[in-house]
């Protein structure tokens, strides 16, 4: 597909159903994980315009700053602090409207307002997170849950060893060109 990518719709969720099988041919060729995410974090960003998008490794008992796109941003969260970390600890994706409203939210930057946050789990294990950052309030619900999450299973196949073995969501593939 090279490396540009094509939208049609203003619909935020056909906008993902666009993006999923174009994310899938730049990255279903290629077993390395920093590629992938790298090129993902990109893809949502340039997609949807948010503030910033990224993931977060687990390491031990911290995540750390992976790939991201975006304004700089905090290198370490604690296992359970701030919406990543409570992520991670309850292994459960948080959309946040008002990030003020969030007990323990770590403003990584003041022009954030509303975020969300969606674990990648392998074998049951969370072992990163993906999260996105708006500059406007409330500007996530339902639908980018269950999209992103169909994202975090695709996802969860790249960090399967350094083998090239994808998974992918049922609900994606009759959308994938590879
Ligand atoms: N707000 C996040 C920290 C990461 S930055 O948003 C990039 C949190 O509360 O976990």
């Amino acid at each position: 597909m090279g490396e540009s990518m094509a939208f049609h719709s203003t619909d935020r969720r056909e906008r993902y159903h666009e993006l999923w099988p174009q994310l899938y041919a730049l990255t279903c060729q290629e077993s390395d994980l920093i590629a992938n995410m790298a090129n993902a974090a990109a893809a949502l960003r340039q997609t949807f315009g948010f503030f910033w998008v990224g993931f977060y490794l687990v390491r031990g008992q911290e995540l750390v700053l992976g790939p991201f796109q975006g304004p700089v941003a905090c290198t370490r969260i604690a296992h359970g602090r701030g919406v990543c970390g409570t992520a991670w600890a309850e292994r459960r994706s948080i959309c946040v409207e008002d990030v003020d409203q969030f007990p323990g939210h770590i403003a990584c930057s003041s022009e954030s307002r509303s975020e969300v946050v969606v674990p990648i789990c392998v074998d049951g294990s969370v072992v990163a997170v993906l999260d996105i950052d708006s500059d406007r309030l409330s500007d996530f619900d339902a639908v980018d849950v269950e999209e992103l999450q169909h994202f975090a299973t695709m996802a969860s196949g790249w960090f399967s060893t350094e083998e090239h073995n994808h998974e992918v969501h049922p609900n994606l593939v009759n959308r994938l060109p590879c």
